[in-house]
């Protein structure tokens, strides 16, 4: 099969390490990096560090507003869909590039396979809600991480083309897993930091940056936690701090250890030691689950509902007293095995291989009637704690 791939950001790029690995020991794939992310810290750190192909081509569209960002991919990316004639275009996630990616194949009718098809926020003021309905719409082959993601698919009338071969970010959590440092001490002080509790933050989504008054009461949030915050900041959060002259308030408050963005070995090694993470990130959350980290996320919904369902992750929105509240509960409510252990085995990228070989070959095996509802434990988290 000839696959045409397409990245552009940070989570894309953690996704394809295990993807194409495979892709590339079965078939010919061509990988576009759309430029979305484009800073050394965003994009290359990844390449290097998950041992990713360099791209085939780099479109360099670069920032900009959310119409003009993914209009120039769509165009750009149609022009080598155009010239390079695959069989299939793969995509990944939510982003602006995997609707531009999905958009330019479909309509030049080639067939699309989505990672990550089904998940729903059920919040359209997200720009990432749109990307994914609009790109399970046009998509032949529906590859979900959860069964939750097929259940709202088939509530939106899509049951054509969907399989449950699980999450790829597992695959790479498990590998991760054994190359972060196992001494917390020997981490932190890496960072320049001492060997104490910590809890782990991330902040970039719109609704939480680009509101003065919401990432004020976040700041305030973060500042008075009775512990370490250790804070990779991402560059928007930044300009945003310097833009409402907040960055002094948050580098001299005792208790907040900013850095730079980090590559992800480096970021899981925070996240496996954290005694928390706080973040608006999607993937984070379900990170945090495989390492056995407690999350409080930062906004008022989540794609990964079964996160909080099994205790591991608590929903504060960006209310100061709702975060602080939940930084405690997170630490001490119960907690239980994710829904779907049974497919954290690290083969989810294989079995989409699978899917597509099946697909190509008009058979397509269809794991969500293949796999049972198990009884659900711990033991396929990527650690005991
Ligand atoms: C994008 C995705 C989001 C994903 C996130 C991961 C969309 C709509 N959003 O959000 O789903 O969770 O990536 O990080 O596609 N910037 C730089 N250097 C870079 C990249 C960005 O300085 O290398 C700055 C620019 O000012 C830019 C801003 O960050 O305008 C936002 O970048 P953008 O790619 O538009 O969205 P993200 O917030 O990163």
């Amino acid at each position: 099969m000839r696959i045409v791939t397409v990245v552009g950001a940070r989570p894309q790029f953690v996704k394809a390490a295990p993807m194409s690995r495979v892709l590339r020991a079965n078939h010919d794939e061509y990988l576009i990096h759309t430029g979305q992310h484009y800073d050394y810290e965003m994009s290359r750190v990844f390449f290097e560090g998950l041992d990713i192909p360099e791209p085939d081509i780099n479109l360099a569209v670069g920032s900009g507003g959310h119409g003009a960002q993914t209009g120039t991919m769509l165009t750009d990316i149609a022009e080598v869909l155009t010239a390079q004639r695959p069989d299939l275009v793969l995509v990944y996630g939510d982003t602006n590039s995997t609707l531009a990616a999905a958009l330019a194949a479909a309509k030049l009718s080639i067939p699309i396979a989505h990672v990550e098809a089904g998940l729903r926020s059920h919040n359209r003021a997200m720009p990432e809600e749109i990307n994914r309905i609009m790109t399970d719409r046009v998509s032949t082959l529906l590859l979900c991480p959860t069964r939750t993601a097929v259940d709202h698919l088939r509530r939106e009338g899509i049951d054509h083309g969907v399989s449950l071969p699980g999450d790829v970010m597992y695959d790479v959590a498990a590998w991760a897993a054994t190359r972060v440092s196992a001494e917390r001490g020997d981490l932190l002080n890496q960072f320049g930091v001492d060997n104490q509790p910590f809890c782990l933050a991330t902040i970039h989504r719109p609704s939480n940056t680009d509101d003065q008054v919401v990432l004020a009461g976040i700041v305030r949030a973060l500042t008075n936690l009775p512990t370490l915050v250790v804070w990779p900041l991402h560059p928007r959060t930044r300009a945003k701090l310097e833009s409402f002259d907040m960055l002094h308030a948050v580098t001299e408050a005792e208790n907040i250890r900013l850095l730079p963005p980090l590559g992800y070995l480096e970021f899981v090694g925070l996240l496996v030691h954290a005694d928390v993470v706080m973040t608006d990130s999607g993937g984070i959350q379900k990170e945090a689950c495989f390492h056995q980290t407690p999350c409080v996320t930062l906004r008022d919904e989540t794609e990964w509902v079964e996160t909080v369902a099994a205790g591991w992750n608590v929903l504060a929105g960006a209310d100061p007293d709702r975060i602080r509240d939940a930084f405690q509960s997170v630490q001490s409510q119960p907690r239980q095995a994710l829904a779907d252990a049974e497919l954290m085995d690290g083969r989810a990228a294989q079995r989409i291989n699978n899917e597509l070989e099946g697909w190509f070959e008009g058979s397509p095996a269809s794991y969500s009637a293949a796999v049972p509802r198990a009884s659900l434990n711990l033991s396929n988290s990527v650690r005991t704690r």
